[in-house]
């Protein structure tokens, strides 16, 4: 029994993005950063990954959980609990799906290592507390599946049009820190949910 509900809990944190020609997010605009480009693909579909796509000319399908934090201390998680918004947000019809692979240097440091660049050398949290609470977002872990994936997280992001210039801001500062001499791959796919 605790495997089958341990498997279900599992299958609930698991979704795939779905490339093709469904979904209600259409893609707006879609940039290569660093590394292999992704196909392009008209719109964007969010499902539990236990569904069948249903989207037999899917362009792409990307995989990844939500999991637990790995970084974040109690005082930051504190001052991300004060201000962070949820996703769903009507006004926030605007969004961005960036698939992100960090390279094998990267991921052959210790836990502390990563954190003193993730956040003491780099401030990942501070630069994106700025953005808050416009900005909502969502982290998902592709390392923790099992099988090769093309990327390490896919990170979500939900925003209203007014605050396009606050993501791209923050995006810049991100991008200029020493975290990000350690991504390999990232492709910046923009969005508008229908109806705008
Ligand atoms: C909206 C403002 C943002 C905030 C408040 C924020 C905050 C955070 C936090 C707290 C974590 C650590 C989670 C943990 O403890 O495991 C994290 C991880 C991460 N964030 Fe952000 N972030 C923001 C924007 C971004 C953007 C725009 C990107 C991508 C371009 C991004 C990419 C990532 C990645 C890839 C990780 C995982 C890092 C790793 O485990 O190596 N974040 N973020």
């Amino acid at each position: 029994v605790s495997t089958s509900t341990s498997q279900s809990a599992a299958a609930a944190r698991h979704f795939a993005f779905i490339g093709g020609d469904n979904g209600i997010w259409r893609v707006t605009q879609a940039e290569t950063l660093i590394g292999e480009t992704l196909a392009s693909a008209p719109r964007l579909e969010i499902a539990p990954a236990e569904l069948p796509a249903g989207d037999a000319a899917a362009h792409w399908v990307l995989h990844g959980v939500t999991s637990n934090d790995r970084y974040v201390e109690r005082s930051e998680k504190a001052a991300l609990q004060a201000v962070q918004a949820g996703l769903g947000r009507p006004a926030a019809f605007c969004a961005a799906l960036i698939p992100i692979r960090k390279t094998a240097t990267w991921w052959a440091m210790t836990q502390d290592e990563r954190r003193e660049i993730f956040q003491a050398r780099s401030q990942h949290i501070g630069i994106g507390l700025r953005a808050l609470p416009a900005v909502a977002r969502r982290l998902y872990h592709c390392r923790d599946l099992p099988g090769p994936q093309p990327f390490d997280f896919l990170t979500w992001f939900e925003f209203a049009p007014e605050h396009v210039g606050a993501f791209d801001e923050m995006l810049r500062a991100l991008r200029a820190t020493p975290e990000w001499h350690y991504v390999e791959r990232e492709v910046d796919i923009r969005l508008a949910r229908d109806g705008h």
